[in-house]
């Protein structure tokens, strides 16, 4: 269940008429809905009630500050993959001992500063990693809590891209190397060994994987305590899939059900880091018509959103789906065409063969759950300006980030003293 709705023949977001925002702000523009936010992030906390068990949000999904403070207020932690990401969930008002820092390849330096900060937990995943953490400690007079990522070497049945849990992706520690992975940490100075981590992939619409990886991780704290270590978290990751289209997710309930079938009987502690569950249909992309050319084999609609504000399709194949932000008459003869953005490549697309209403210069269409993974990998390709991230609560609205000029792109770059005329060009 969302908040974008049509009301009175218009497409709003909550009590926002979207065509009025098209007018205020421009397009193309991402738009979020704080209810949706607020109900997904609810309805997730109710599925692990049950639970000892905290939700850090894993902020690459939509790391805008303002959607960070709207569930930080509901009491979210965050999971953070970088330095960069870490400094979000900081000025959104996260407090650092709600933030978990995950990823394969964290430098020195981003773990020094998540020391110093006082972020709860690393979830570290090499080995080389351990002795970085551990000189990090060391240098900031701080003990790292760790939880090792292991890799249960399970088939997350989901897109190759996304799908992290098997022994060829570069995530996590083998199941069979982890045991010698905490032994080495237990050397080491700096450190308390207390987790045990895992992620097996986004986007999953069965729970069977997940169920084999979880079992394969309470199996492997039984031969943790064996060892003595005192393993008192479990960070089981996100992942937990939605409907773009036609696939059927399993509810967050039957999945908090699996968990406790799992792992619940551990006495641990548990973290959840769910992403594209909590904010993916918490928003839209808001795009333009330019116009809508008649091809031989094909009937392309070209608007002014593009593969540079919306990857996911040309990326993975996903399917968004799309309507018309003026509600189409019941009896309106459907058209097939392909929905494309200005941008160069035949790969810059939003949908194909999709069937809308006749659609002509300057209508406007929305492209649904675009909330994850949409305006975090965007780029300036084309030298098109980032679009603006606008958030809804109730009938107000608010620019969360400005649209780019193509002044501030120009801005960032500098003409080497040999081609600047100004300083004497050869
Ligand atoms: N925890 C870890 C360690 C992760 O790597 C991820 C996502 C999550 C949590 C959150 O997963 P979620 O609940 O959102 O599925 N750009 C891709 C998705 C990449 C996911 C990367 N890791 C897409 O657009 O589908």
């Amino acid at each position: 269940m969302d908040h974008f709705q049509y009301r009175d023949g218009k497409l709003h977001a909550e009590g926002v008429a979207l065509d009025a925002l098209a007018q205020a702000v421009g397009t193309p523009f991402y738009c979020y809905s704080t209810a949706t936010l607020e109900r997904h992030y609810k309805v997730f906390e109710e599925a692990i009630a049950g639970l000892n068990a905290g939700i850090c949000y894993a902020i690459k999904a939509n790391s805008n500050i303002a959607v960070l403070a709207t569930l930080g207020r509901l009491g979210a932690g965050a999971d953070v993959v970088s330095g960069g990401e870490m400094e979000r969930a900081l000025a959104a008002g996260i407090a650092a001992d709600k933030i978990v820092f995950s990823g394969v390849g964290k430098t020195g330096d981003e773990l020094h500063r998540a020391l110093a900060a006082g972020v709860t937990h690393i979830n570290v995943e090499s080995f080389p990693e351990l002795d970085i953490l551990s000189a990090a400690a060391e240098a900031t007079g701080r003990t790292a809590n760790v939880a090792i990522r292991i890799n249960p070497d399970v088939d997350a049945k989901t897109h190759e891209k996304i799908s992290t849990g098997r022994q060829e992706d570069k995530f996590g520690i083998d199941l069979a190397l982890a045991r010698d992975a905490y032994a080495r940490a237990a050397e080491l100075p700096g450190l308390n060994v207390c987790g045990v981590a895992m992620h097996i992939g986004s986007q999953l619409t069965d729970l069977t994987p997940y169920r084999e990886a979880y079992s394969r991780m309470a199996e492997f704290v039984g031969v943790l305590r064996a060892d003595g270590f005192d393993i008192t978290h479990l960070d089981m990751g996100g992942g937990l899939g939605i409907t773009y289209g036609d696939e059927v997710a399993p509810t967050p309930e039957a999945y908090g059900t699996m968990v406790a079938e799992t792992v619940g009987n551990l006495g641990c502690r548990l973290t959840f880091e769910p992403g594209r569950m909590i904010s993916g249909n918490a928003g839209i992309l808001v795009t333009r018509v330019i116009f809508v050319k008649e091809g031989l084999a094909k009937r392309f609609c070209i608007v002014d959103g593009a593969m540079n504000d919306l990857i996911r399709p040309t990326l993975y194949s996903a399917h968004h789906e799309i309507v018309p932000v003026s509600e189409p008459e019941n009896d309106v003869e459907l058209l097939e065409m392909d929905v494309v953005g200005p941008i160069c490549e035949s790969g810059d697309f939003i949908a194909k063969d999709r069937a809308l209403p006749p659609l002509g210069s300057g209508d406007l269409l929305a492209v649904r759950t675009a909330g994850a993974y949409g305006a975090v990998m965007a780029s300036t390709y084309n030298t098109r300006p980032l679009a603006p991230e606008v958030l809804v609560d109730g009938e107000d609205y608010a620019v969360i980030r400005r649209r780019f000029t193509v002044q501030d792109m120009l801005d960032l770059e500098t003409l080497p003293p040999w081609l600047d005329s100004g300083t004497g060009a050869r």
